[in-house]
């Protein structure tokens, strides 16, 4: 077994004494607000470790996106926000707006506590286009100073003539939804957006019954005031906690169209995504929804069992929306630091969110693709190219003339054999993470580990791994597709928390041909195997691949050719960013 550093334990004692809790969020008092800066090794708050592309505030705390939004040709985005420190605490609804999803311009906070059922905490919540155009927020309010009581709460724009919607007005029938019966009242939060059919509208609201099991009850309405539970929840699993449920429509004709959040058919799969709070990973299954019995089944019966994650690395409390302008369904997701909280203190910054994605059904109807949105692009500049390259056992090959840290490569590979592949131990052939972290990218195989060293030094003695790796299955099964970043040598700082991520590819390796791009930006990859079959998002904070020092390389730590049939690497620019 690995040994875990202290840090990794630390972390570990945290989440069990979070679970025994019942909280989602570690509370530090004593940091909450900002507070002087303490003795830490400097790489950690090296400005240049902040990242450049990625959506984020100036300073503080972020976590949940909330409610993404259309309206008026301006992206919304609220989220879960500290305006007093770089630790979770004192949350508001901090607001941003873009033309493009990219350049971000901060506005005032748009929710923050001031009524009875909000009191003491705005939590994470969505919004609803309703039929007339306009946004209805739905978030959870804690109303009580002693315990997290949650309450469903609803806010309409004061004034739906401003595109930019900066101020938001509370009812005064607020809480719209409260906790009845036997309904848990401490772990009753995160509303969905609603979805409308035979004149009802209904919404998801995450909760766990009977201590352990996972629920999304249902609540129907005709006015969007009156809220009444279906009696039996849309669908539960024994798996604690489920926050931030999100519950939506996906074309199953092989498309990549978005569908609006009502819509329905005979070509319409559902996905039903929860986070779990004792795993903190964002789940989904895709599936069948029987709005008559207000039923969800996931196709896959086993997919309970957690199989399918957006994805396996830090991401969390994610939510998607529909954009009627380009008519796509768009995942945001919060990646939170993985470094200690008084180094977040020190930074004065902590959490950001992950590069929106464009999310569609796969053809094999299995699971999910997902893609940066094209938007991004946008920041591409200098390039460089390399094309037909045969990387040797054992060789790495530099990807030189531009500036990596802030950087987004595509990659195509070329694998001619399977001869070499590796056996894949039955023991870890279903827990790719374990897997991963048996075979690292240090650890010679057959076909493979191939892949990037990001944010590496120049004498790779720093180095974020990104790769694949085949192993020969049981029987005539195709070849079994690992993909893996691997940090155990992302920085020389001491005591680092860094995690392998690992996720199962769903791919025929065997003809030959695999993708990878990752987005690389200072502080954090996010990487994307075989056109977004899997996705890893991956904090890391090197002390000598900063700035002009972090270096971009090709591996193959195999034992077969491997080839890169094309790779293209731009330097990215840096965006607006909420005024920073
Ligand atoms: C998820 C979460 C939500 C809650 C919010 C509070 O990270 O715990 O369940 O509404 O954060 O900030």
């Amino acid at each position: 077994m690995r040994v875990l550093g202290r840090v990794a334990w630390a972390w570990l004692v945290v989440l069990l004494l979070l679970q025994l809790a019942g909280a989602s969020h570690v509370v530090y008092d004593d940091l909450e607000v900002e507070a002087a800066t303490e003795a830490v090794p400097p790489s950690i708050i090296d400005s240049l470790l902040r990242t450049g592309y990625h959506f984020q505030p100036p300073k503080n705390w972020v976590n949940d996106p909330n409610a993404p939004l259309y309206y008026k040709g301006w992206y919304h985005l609220f989220y879960q926000y500290n305006p007093k420190g770089a630790v979770w605490g004192n949350i508001v609804w901090a607001h941003s707006v873009s033309q493009d999803l990219i350049n971000w311009v901060a506005l005032e906070p748009a929710i923050e506590p001031s009524i009875p059922s909000d009191k003491y905490g705005c939590w994470s919540g969505s919004a609803t286009t309703l039929p007339d155009g306009t946004p209805a927020i739905m978030y959870t309010g804690v109303n009580r100073p002693d315990v997290n009581y949650q309450v469903q709460n609803v806010a309409y724009p004061r004034n739906k003539s401003d595109p930019l919607l900066r101020k938001w007005t509370k009812p005064a029938h607020n809480p719209i939804i409260v906790p009845e019966g036997s309904i848990n009242a401490t772990q009753f939060r995160d509303p969905t957006t609603a979805w409308r059919a035979d004149g009802h509208w209904r919404l998801l609201v995450g909760s766990v019954a009977r201590g352990t099991r996972g629920v999304a009850y249902v609540y129907r309405s005709r006015d969007f005031k009156r809220w009444t539970r279906v009696r039996r929840p849309l669908h539960s699993a024994p798996t604690g906690m489920w926050e931030c449920p999100d519950f939506y429509p996906v074309t199953a004709d092989g498309g990549r169209a978005g569908l609006e959040t009502s819509v329905s058919g005979p070509r319409v799969k559902y996905v039903l995504k929860n986070s779990l709070d004792l795993r903190r990973y964002d789940y989904y299954t895709v599936g069948t929804y029987d709005r008559k019995a207000e039923q969800y089944v996931p196709d896959d019966p086993a997919g309970d069992d957690h199989h399918l994650r957006y994805d396996y690395g830090n991401f969390y409390a994610s939510k998607t929306f529909y954009d009627p302008a380009k008519r796509r369904r768009i995942l945001w997701g919060w990646a939170n630091e993985s470094d200690t909280a008084s180094d977040d203190v020190a930074k004065g910054w902590a959490g950001i969110q992950a590069i929106p994605r464009t999310v569609w059904l796969d053809p094999s109807g299995k699971q999910l693709l997902q893609w940066p949105i094209e938007e991004v692009e946008a920041l591409r500049g200098k390039s460089v190219t390399l094309k037909n390259r045969v990387i040797k056992p054992g060789e790495h090959v530099e990807v030189t003339g531009l500036q990596t840290a802030q950087a987004d490569v595509e990659v195509s590979f070329e694998v001619s054999s399977m001869a070499g592949a590796e056996p894949l131990d039955p023991a870890l052939a279903s827990d790719a993470q374990r897997l991963c972290g048996a075979r690292g990218a240090g650890v010679t195989g057959g076909v493979g580990p191939f892949g990037l060293w990001v944010l590496a030094s120049a004498d790779r003695e720093e180095r974020t791994a990104v790769f694949f790796r085949v192993f020969r299955a049981a029987g005539n099964k195709k070849p079994v597709v690992l993909m893996c970043t691997d940090p155990t040598k992302s920085s020389l700082v001491p005591n680092l928390y860094q995690p392998t991520f690992a996720g199962f590819v769903d791919t025929d390796i065997s003809k030959g041909k695999i993708s990878l791009r990752s987005l690389i930006d200072r502080s954090v990859v996010e990487s994307f195997g075989a056109g977004g079959k899997t996705c890893i998002l991956s904090r890391v904070y090197p002390s000598l691949a900063i700035g002009k020092n972090a270096r971009l390389y090709v591996f193959n730590n195999g034992k077969s050719d491997v080839k890169v049939s094309h790779l293209t690497a731009w330097e990215m620019k840096k965006p607006l960013m909420n005024g920073a």
